[in-house]
């Protein structure tokens, strides 16, 4: 429950439980723009599952589907979907893509709070699940937009500030780093391989408030036909905002290798005041017995 998400709330398992409902809730809500979705021997998957925490609600869809299957990097988490959540099938992926599937084998894909925290290999995952992806299939990404960027960046939320932003890159997982994203970004973007039929800037597992930014934000897409490069997708646009938007990812890129070489420089003076310390420290008592005569 902890690794995939902060559930330091009072009470730990009902947050779990009611953010998976939730989550839920906003899946059937995703899909209610996809006019012709139905889960009739489809094949799902949720990608980056973690311990099931939103599968082990979709119980009822999973009856109607052919294969509903979960996949994530924390092998410990896949064990546990396997032991203990049927009729769902998982199994664990490395950092990097490939996933153990076949090209077009999967009619929709889900995406929870996983493209927030991927960094390096993020156009290698979106393309993979592309390639998994049957022509027309379905993928629904939450990311962390203008309800997230106070709490994730620190930052007000501007459009022309963010674009795909990371945010503490160098955070070793718990939960990693996080990536902010904008609607404009994913459109010319994401958008180059995928029909965007539906985005949301925030209220993804809440009740969103009307023009109260808040929770994570979502998009459904749908695969266009082809294959694509991750250079094609990364590509800058000519959207107003790109500059801008690089421009300040720049500046705080260079404010969190500035805030590492400190803490590096930190670790160094530690470090070696603990390999020469006790030298000087004998040094010193040396010196000291000298001065009292005493050279035993
Ligand atoms: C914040 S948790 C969300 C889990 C789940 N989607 C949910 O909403 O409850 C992020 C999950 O993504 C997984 N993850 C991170 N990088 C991944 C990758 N490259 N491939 C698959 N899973 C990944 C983590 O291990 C973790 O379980």
């Amino acid at each position: 429950m902890q690794r995939v998400g902060l559930v330091g709330t009072e009470d730990v398992v009902a947050g779990y439980r009611n953010l998976g409902r939730a989550s839920r809730r906003s899946i059937l809500h995703a899909l209610s723009h996809a006019p012709d979705w139905d889960w009739d021997g489809k094949r799902v998957l949720d990608f980056g599952c973690g311990s099931g925490r939103v599968m082990r609600h979709m119980g009822a869809e999973a009856e109607r589907a052919e294969a509903y299957l979960g996949c994530d990097i924390d092998a410990t988490s896949v064990e546990w979907v396997n032991n203990n959540l049927t009729p769902f099938r998982a199994f664990d992926n490395e950092h990097a893509p490939p996933l153990k599937l076949e090209d077009g084998s999967i009619d929709f894909a889900y995406a929870l709070s996983v493209f927030t925290h991927l960094t390096d290999h993020s156009y290698d995952w979106l393309l993979e699940l592309h390639r998994v992806l049957a022509d027309g299939g379905y993928l629904l990404a939450t990311f962390l937009g203008p309800g997230m960027s106070d709490q994730v960046a620190k930052e007000k939320w501007s459009a022309a500030k963010f674009g795909q932003t990371f945010v503490g890159y160098a955070r070793p997982w718990d939960p990693g780093p996080d990536v902010i994203h904008s609607a404009w970004w994913i459109r010319e973007h994401w958008g180059r391989a995928f029909e965007i039929v539906r985005l949301r800037p925030w209220g993804f597992g809440i009740r969103p408030e009307p023009r109260k930014p808040t929770g994570h934000g979502w998009v459904l897409m749908r695969k266009i036909p082809g294959p694509y490069t991750v250079d094609e997708i990364a590509a800058p646009s000519d959207d107003p905002y790109e500059l801008p938007a690089a421009l300040h990812a720049n500046e705080r890129y260079l404010a969190e290798i500035a805030e590492l070489r400190h803490e590096l420089e930190a670790m160094r003076a530690s470090v070696s005041w603990r390999a020469t310390g006790p030298l000087r420290k004998a040094q010193e008592i040396r010196a000291n017995r000298r001065a009292q005569g005493d050279d035993a």
